[in-house]
C-alpha cells in the first residue's frame, strides 16, 4: 500500500516509493529505495523535497513504537539536528572567512598595509568550529567554488594549519600564528595575471616563472604590516621541499622552518583534495598516500602527524616507530574512530615478530612515528606477501 507523507515524518527503515518535487531538487540518484542511514535521512530532511510516497508493505518500521523505539527515534532526530546545525555553522563560517580573505587580499592589492586583527577573528572562529565538529569542518573545506578558489583555498589551508598545530600540541599563540600563515600563504597570487592563475592547461615556461614568484611577492606585500614572522615565513617558504628542490630559495631540511614545512603539507593536501576546472578532487586517503610516496618533498615525520590530524591513514602503509619496530596501518579507524597499527618487525634484530596491535590514539605521535619507510631499505623483499598476511590478521612468522 502506498501512502504520501511529509518528509518530517520519514523515519529510518521506510521504503521510499517516490519523491515529490522537481527531479533536480532530489538528493538521491535512485528513485526507489529503503532509507537505512542517518545521513540519507538528514539529506532528505534538509533538501527542498516536501513530501514522499512510501510503500508500507516494503517498509520495516514497527507499527506501534514501544518506549525504547521512541527514545531511539528521538535520539536519531537529535543527532540529525545536531549534524545539520554543525553543517550550517561550518558553511556559514567558510563563506564568512572566504569574504574576509577576499577583503584582505583586495586591500593588499590596493596597496593598503595588511593588518591581522580581522584575520585573527577568522583564526578564532576556525579554532572554535574545529572544537565543535572537526570532521564536518575539514570536510566542508574540500567544497570550493572555482570562481573564488584562491580565497577558499586560503581558508582551507589556514584551517588545516590550526588543526595540525594543535595535533602537535603547540602553544595557543603559535597555533594562531600558524593559522595566519595558512590564511595569508598565497596572498602573492593577487599579483599574478588571472590568465595564468586560472589557466586550465599546463603553464608555459614563462607562465611558470611568473607563478613561482608568488611567495616572494606575497612576503613583500605582508612585510609592512603587523603579520607575525611565523606567518611571513609560511608565505615565503611554503613551496620549499626538504630535499632542496623547491622554490624560491631551494632551502633543505631544517633550513625550512617548522611552520613552512607544515604549510607545504597543508597546501598540497588541500590542492590535491579540491576539484579544479582541469582536474577531479583526489580522495583524502589517496592524497596522503601519494604525498607519502614523493620522497624528498615533505618532512616525513610531520606528514605522518598531519595524517593523524585529519584522521586519514592509508591502510597497508608501512611506518617506523621510535621503539625500533616497523608497523603497518591495519585499520584506518573510520568505523571505530580508533586507527590501529600492527607492529610486526624488530629493526635491530632484523626479524619478523608475531604481530601485536597498537592504537594510534595511544601513541604520542610527535615522539613515536619517525617516517614512512621503504620496505626494501629493511630487507623486506617479500613485503607484498607480509602485507597481505597482516591485513588478513594472520601471523607472518607462522610456518
Ligand atoms: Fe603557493
Ligand atoms: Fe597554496
Amino acid at each position: 500500500m502506498l501512502k504520501r507523507i511529509p518528509v518530517t515524518d520519514v523515519t529510518l527503515g521506510m521504503y521510499i516509493h517516490a519523491i515529490e518535487g522537481p527531479w533536480l531538487a532530489q538528493p538521491f540518484w535512485r528513485p526507489r529505495f529503503r532509507l537505512t542511514s542517518i545521513d540519507q535521512l538528514a539529506e532528505l530532511q534538509h533538501s527542498k523535497v516536501k513530501a514522499v510516497v512510501i510503500d508500507l508493505a516494503r517498509s520495516n518500521t514497527p507499527p506501534k513504537a514501544d518506549m525504547a523505539t521512541r527514545v531511539r527515534r528521538a535520539q536519531t532526530r537529535a543527532a540529525i539536528e545536531r549534524r545539520a546545525a554543525d553543517f550550517r555553522a561550518a558553511r556559514h563560517l567558510t563563506n564568512d572567512a572566504r569574504n574576509v580573505m577576499r577583503g584582505a587580499f583586495d586591500a593588499a592589492n590596493r596597496g593598503e598595509i595588511p593588518n591581522s586583527v580581522e584575520i585573527d577573528s577568522v583564526v578564532q572562529s576556525i579554532t572554535q568550529a574545529l572544537d565543535r565538529n572537526r570532521s564536518m569542518l575539514l570536510g566542508m573545506m574540500r567544497l570550493k567554488k572555482s570562481d573564488s578558489y584562491t580565497y577558499f583555498h586560503s581558508v582551507a589551508v589556514g584551517t588545516l594549519m590550526i588543526n595540525f598545530a594543535r595535533e602537535l600540541g603547540l602553544p595557543e599563540e603559535e597555533v594562531r600564528m600558524m593559522g595566519l600563515g595558512g590564511l595569508f600563504h598565497d596572498i602573492g597570487k593577487i599579483r599574478i595575471a588571472k590568465t595564468v592563475l586560472n589557466k586550465p592547461g599546463k603553464l608555459s615556461a614563462e607562465e611558470w616563472d611568473e607563478m613561482r614568484r608568488h611567495p616572494e611577492m606575497g612576503h613583500a606585500l605582508l612585510l609592512d604590516g603587523d603579520v607575525p614572522p611565523t606567518a611571513l615565513d609560511v608565505c615565503l617558504h611554503h613551496h620549499e621541499k626538504v630535499d632542496g628542490s623547491g622554490y624560491p630559495f631551494g632551502l633543505a631540511g631544517d633550513q625550512i622552518s617548522l611552520a613552512a614545512r607544515m604549510g607545504a603539507i597543508c597546501d598540497v593536501y588541500d590542492a590535491l583534495t579540491s576539484e579544479r576546472p582541469y582536474k577531479d578532487a583526489c580522495a583524502p586517503v589517496a592524497a596522503v598516500a601519494a604525498m607519502a610516496s614523493w620522497a624528498g618533498h615533505f618532512d616525513p615525520d610531520l606528514l605522518f602527524i598531519f595524517m593523524k590530524s585529519v584522521c586519514v591513514f592509508p591502510v597497508g602503509m608501512l611506518v617506523r616507530l621510535r621503539s625500533g619496530h616497523l608497523a603497518m596501518i591495519r585499520d584506518n579507524g573510520r568505523q571505530t574512530n580508533r586507527a590501529r597499527l600492527s607492529v610486526f618487525y624488530d629493526i635491530a634484530e632484523q626479524r619478523l615478530l608475531p604481530p601485536s596491535e597498537l592504537f594510534l590514539s595511544d601513541i604520542d605521535v610527535s615522539a613515536a612515528i619517525l617516517e614512512s619507510p621503504d620496505p626494501l631499505a629493511y630487507g623486506l623483499e617479500n613485503w607484498p606477501t607480509i602485507k597481505e598476511t597482516l591485513l588478513e590478521g594472520l601471523d607472518p612468522t607462522a610456518p
